[in-house]
């Protein structure tokens, strides 16, 4: 199983890159970091992890997000091809995924969507599960329906859980067998960090600064 940093801040990725495989990012992410030069940052980012960067597509007909894409993918031979889950980016995930580039179908809110993605030989789909909690709706079971059908079906698109919330939904989603999980740097820090052991750290040091001489 992979562990994604849903970031482009080149300190945490650095700081958490023993932990993680590779990285997403999206354009609201992107453009919070070095807006002039972002496919300078993308390169530095890949040169970090070993594993995909997504990036993706910003513009809105097929014809200009294939384009996009095949550029990005030039880029580094680690970027993964973000594209939306639409009509349109399905059927450039068909032609970049015929192509071998690696392809991340995402803004997936529904199994069906899923499907179609795998369909379109998507390398990874990612399912947000925090943007449908949001809106009344159950983010974990879609992710446990998606790994339920791949299984049945057989599909070889990889399930990469996003829109990650809590250190709950990051051990429920790998509970249902994904792929993938994407995480923001904030949080990691609380899948990694628990208060007991704060606490049982600091009575150790304690005890042992107290030990009979
Ligand atoms: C996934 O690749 C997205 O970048 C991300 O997980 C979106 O999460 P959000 O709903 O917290 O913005």
């Amino acid at each position: 199983m992979k562990i994604f940093l849903d970031t482009a801040n080149i300190d945490d990725i650095d700081y958490y890159k023993d932990f993680i495989d590779g990285v997403t990012t999206n354009p609201s992410i992107l453009s919070k970091y070095d807006v002039k030069n972002h496919k300078n940052t993308i390169l530095k980012i890949c040169r970090l992890v070993r594993s995909h960067v997504s990036v993706e597509v910003v513009s809105d007909t097929a014809e200009d997000m294939l384009k996009e894409g095949r550029e990005l993918a030039k880029l580094h031979n680690q970027i993964c091809v973000k594209l939306p889950c639409t009509y349109d980016g399905l059927r450039v995930c068909k032609i970049l995924s015929e192509e071998g580039i690696a392809t991340n179908v995402t803004l997936c809110f529904s199994a069906t969507q899923a499907v179609l993605a795998a369909k379109c030989g998507a390398t990874y789909i990612s399912p947000f599960i925090g943007r449908l909690d949001d809106v009344g709706q159950d983010g974990l079971s879609l992710i446990d329906d998606i790994c339920e059908i791949y299984r049945q079906q057989g599909f070889e698109t990889n399930v990469l859980a996003a829109s990650v919330r809590n250190s709950y939904h990051v051990t429920q989603a790998i509970m249902s067998g994904v792929d993938a999980i994407t995480m923001s740097p904030k949080i990691l820090k609380s899948c990694l960090e628990h208060n007991l052991t704060n606490v049982g750290l600091q009575l150790f040091a304690e005890d042992w600064k107290n030990r009979k001489k």
